[in-house]
């Protein structure tokens, strides 16, 4: 048998080439499958950093967290929004925003971004306060207070979907509640599924009926039918306003923005929040810790926690939940398999620590492979145990981890690094929060015993927070103050 290897040969100062065998997928199949196994193994043969050819590219992958810093500098050099404006556009729909036809936009949707941060996050906290307490009260804390069943994820999905579509979106005229949200979260799910084909830029015709169901999505967020929400968060107007001044955007274009802030504000947020609540109430010790500190703030404040009357948290008492922001970012650690994408602007030099530099040419990927470090047993001690007050010290916020004896910058990474960081972050990390702290002061809760532990499906490998293969089941109960 013949067989010949396809792909560019190795220059000097470049990286070790790892080529593959199959013309233009090269290793993407394998790759896919398990991406983290994938990258150990190749780091353990060639070292910190090599090039790999996947799905026709070069992808170069720096894979020691010492070296991190130097490619999150790189500003210039090494961009993201090639590469996002790209794929994006192709997966939710809208046309290209670099493409010089809108000129302008792509800075002012950048600013748009500070609307979700600092003192604005402030409104959208409050706001989702009242949406949590909303849904979680309609759909189950009525009737009797005995044990019911109920999947994780399906719980979290729901809850979650529901609280945050109105505190991003707003809601209907007339009504608290948006018609079809059911048949939305359905068709999202549907979406969702097909996101990383989209993602590998496989066109959408060739996905069954994945176009229609988009169509449908997009849809929903049509100006028209927008305009009569109300209670719309500051970051949409300003978003929606932005687009009306744009005589080349059509009225489905605008909407198919829409909906891609809907997949960036829950495609993680969901999984994120099932693995954060799966861990708590699997771990009942953490989970009594947690409680524990979310009563104590709360009386500290003399706030009655009956689930009858409106329980607000402020700010500060939100952020000195430090055993809880450390359980979410511990459950964050182990499902997060974000890859930080860098596209090089041309042939140059990429400088890593003392003298050492790697040869990088334009049109190649940097990548940034974050589970690696997180799954890192000299930075994280038996790295695939859940410690939910891992990230606490002396009663203080955990910051300084270690690989080599030396301090690392950054070692935590799920919300991506420097340019292309999640502009959503704290209002995720705060509406998870917020959900558990409700559903702590709730309900009891406990896992269905006998069941098998949750493990990670890896199909969005790369793209963000791992799903879970299966759901798991827990009982719960309304409690009575
Ligand atoms: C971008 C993670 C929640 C809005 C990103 C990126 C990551 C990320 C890794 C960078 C993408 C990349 O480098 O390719 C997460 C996680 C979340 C979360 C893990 C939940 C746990 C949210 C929420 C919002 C949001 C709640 C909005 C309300 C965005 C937006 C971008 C983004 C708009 C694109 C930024 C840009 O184009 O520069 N997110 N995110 N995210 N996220 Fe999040």
């Amino acid at each position: 048998l013949l067989s010949v290897r396809f792909g560019r040969t190795r220059r000097d100062g470049e990286p070790p080439l790892i080529n593959g065998w199959i013309p233009f997928l090269g290793k993407a199949l394998e790759f896919g499958k398990n991406a983290h196994g994938f990258l150990a193994a190749h780091k353990e043969k060639h070292g910190d950093v090599f090039t790999v050819l996947i799905a026709g590219k070069y992808m170069t992958f720096i894979m020691n967290p010492l070296l991190y810093p130097y490619v999150i500098k790189h500003r210039k050099q090494l961009d993201f929004h090639e590469f996002s404006d790209q794929v994006a556009p192709m997966t939710f729909g809208y046309p290209p925003v670099r493409s010089g036809k809108f000129p302008g936009m792509d800075e002012h949707i950048q600013r748009s971004f500070r609307l979700l941060q600092g003192e604005n996050l402030d409104n959208l906290t409050e706001s989702m306060m009242g949406n949590l307490m909303f849904v979680f009260r309609q759909d189950y804390l009525s009737g009797e207070s005995e044990w019911r069943t109920e999947s994780v994820y399906q719980f979290c999905n729901s809850i979650m979907f529901e609280a945050t579509f109105l505190t991003i979106f707003g809601k209907p005229a007339h009504t608290s509640r948006h018609s079809g949200m059911v048949t939305l979260r359905e068709d999202f799910v549907k979406f969702d599924t097909m996101f990383p084909l989209l993602i590998a830029r496989i066109p959408i015709s060739l996905l069954g009926g994945t176009k229609a169901i988009r169509d449908k999505l997009i849809n929903y967020f049509h100006p028209q039918r927008m305009s009569r929400w109300s209670n719309t968060s500051g970051f949409i107007k300003e978003r929606a306003a932005l687009f009306e001044q744009y005589d080349s955007m059509g009225d489905v274009d605008k909407a198919a923005h829409h909906f891609a802030i809907l997949w960036a504000s829950v495609g993680n947020t969901v999984p994120a929040t099932f693995w954060a609540m799966y861990y708590l109430v699997t771990h009942p010790e953490a989970l009594a810790v947690v409680r524990e500190e979310i009563h104590g703030v709360l009386q500290v404040s003399g706030i009655e926690a009956d689930h009858n009357g409106d329980i607000a948290f402020t700010r500060e008492q939100l952020d000195s939940l430090l055993y809880l922001e450390s359980s979410i970012n511990e459950s964050l650690r182990l499902s997060s398999a974000s890859m930080n994408i860098r596209v090089a602007q041309e042939d140059f030099g990429l400088r890593l620590e003392g003298e050492r530099s790697i040869g990088v040419r334009k049109g190649d990927i940097i990548s940034l492979y974050p589970q690696s470090m997180h799954m890192d047993p000299e930075i994280y001690e038996n790295p695939e145990i859940y410690k939910f007050d891992r990230y606490i010290e002396d009663g203080k916020e955990k910051t300084d981890f270690y690989k080599d004896g030396q301090k690392l910058k950054y070692y935590r990474m799920s919300f991506g690094s420097g340019s292309t960081k999640c502009p959503g972050r704290y209002f995720a990390v705060n509406e998870i929060k917020q959900f558990l702290s409700l559903l702590l002061l709730y309900f009891d809760v406990e896992v269905v015993e006998g069941q098998e532990p949750c493990t990670l499906d890896p199909s969005r490998a790369g793209l963000g927070i791992l799903l879970p293969a299966t759901d798991v089941q827990i009982r719960y109960r309304p409690r009575r103050a």
